[in-house]
């Protein structure tokens, strides 16, 4: 049977404090009736009340927002509305539904900012709609999330059962529920998710670039590297730069294919392999992993920090960009997301900048610092070190590792 690896309790063996002790009480004035009552009529506390009832709706309400926004998608409004501002009348017509059913949609949009209202009773791209209808690899992920929607019907039998969530055989390199791979997908099945991998790849690829001096390397190589967006994309920008990505070999082979198209055959060599079996090819003085630890339990990213820790020289650096827990301490927004995304999917979790980094140490990495990133939401960044004297640091450096909470 497939297990998960479980998430650290945050929590620490101190006793409970003064805090503790209040934030108790405030629990108890917080649920009493007489002092909500109090607090709605109040004009000092009126705004509070009126704030968190409203949040709390939104949180009820999530999943139809979710759905609205599906039904956007899918019944292609935001291109329609974008190619010229319409009536509820032609959307109707151009979307094949009854107007009084299909108002109810664009009123919900609406709401949702994802439409607005123009002149003339028309109907035109909201602000949220906008970088929905421009980025092909959202509409790809809303779409996508359906599969996770149907696995979170009952979100207390995915607790129970992980292992029945239908999110497992999207991905075929995870475990089935009886704990072995997966057998043999078909080629297809690489394809399907590398392509929506490729789409979805493009916010990643503009944090990277914008973020790292990929000027000062000569070789990189992209562990886990899709369909090869990241490494095209990396060509084109520093065209000094000598690439390669390793990846499955269905998807290698992907890879290979996207590379020729692109004219990229001289600069880009792809190799075909398992990190949890194979070597990684040599001679890369960078290698990136993008958006692979997370979905892969404790022991295979040791296996593949090791891997690479192994294939760099002496000098080399290790770039890890992918979504990471509670930045700052703070839970992100996103993390629910990403929790029962990596459940269903029945590999990996969501692990915080600390937890990684003490796995890029344990692989031998130091140095290990957080590289800032204009958004923060796709990925987070960090970058590690294969020290030239071996454990004991950079000429000029007294640090080991630097120690992210
Ligand atoms: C979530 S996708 C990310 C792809 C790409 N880096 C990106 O950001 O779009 C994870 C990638 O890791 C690859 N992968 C999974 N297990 C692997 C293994 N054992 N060896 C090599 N690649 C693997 C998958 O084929 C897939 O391309």
């Amino acid at each position: 049977m497939a297990t998960l690896d479980s998430l650290k309790p945050l929590a620490d063996e101190t006793p409970a404090t003064w805090r503790d002790r209040l934030a108790s009480r405030i629990d108890q004035w917080m649920t009493s009736p007489a002092l909500n009552r109090w607090a709605s009529n109040s004009p000092l506390t009126r705004w509070l009340v009126r704030r968190r009832s409203a949040q709390l709706f939104d949180l009820m309400a999530g999943f139809v927002h979710s759905q609205v926004l599906l039904t956007c998608v899918r019944l292609k409004l935001f291109e329609h509305v974008l190619e010229a501002p319409r009536t509820a009348d032609e959307l109707a017509t151009l979307c094949r539904l009854p107007t009084a059913q299909l108002a109810r949609l664009l009123d919900s949009a609406v709401a949702l900012h994802l439409l607005e209202r123009r002149g003339g009773g028309r109907y035109g791209l909201g602000r949220m709609g906008a970088p929905v209808v421009a980025h092909a690899g959202i509409r790809d992920m809303i779409e996508h999330n359906a599969v996770l929607y149907e696995d979170m019907r009952d979100p207390v039998a995915l607790l129970r059962d992980p292992n029945s969530a239908r999110m497992h055989t999207y991905w075929p390199y995870t475990e089935d529920p009886s704990g072995n791979p997966q057998a043999p997908a078909p080629v297809d099945q690489f394809a399907r998710y590398s392509s929506l991998m490729s789409t979805s790849q493009r916010f990643v690829i503009e944090e990277l670039l914008a973020s790292y001096p990929f000027a000062e390397h000569r070789v990189v190589l992209d562990v886990g590297g899709g369909m090869g967006g990241w490494v095209s994309a990396l060509a084109r920008r520093h065209t000094h730069l000598q690439l390669h990505l390793f990846d499955l070999p269905p998807v290698a082979s992907l890879a290979a294919d996207n590379v020729q198209r692109q004219g990229l055959s001289n600069r880009i060599t792809t190799h075909g392999g398992s990190f949890t079996k194979d070597a990684l090819p040599r001679g890369a003085d960078l290698v990136t992993l993008v958006r692979v630890a997370h979905d892969h339990p404790d022991a295979d990213v040791r296996t593949v920090l090791r891997a690479i820790f192994e294939a760099l020289p002496l000098g080399g650096a290790l770039l890890l960009a992918e979504p990471m827990a509670q930045a700052g301490g703070a839970p992100e927004p996103s993390d629910p997301y990403f929790h029962f995304y990596l459940m269903a999917m029945g590999s990996g979790r969501l692990r915080t900048p600390a937890e990684l980094t003490a796995l890029m140490a344990e692989a031998g990495f130091t140095h290990i610092e957080r590289v800032p990133n204009p958004i923060p939401l796709h990925a987070q960044l960090l970058v590690g070190r294969k020290a030239r004297d071996d454990r004991r640091g950079f000429p000029g450096n007294t640090g080991n590792s630097v120690t992210l909470t």
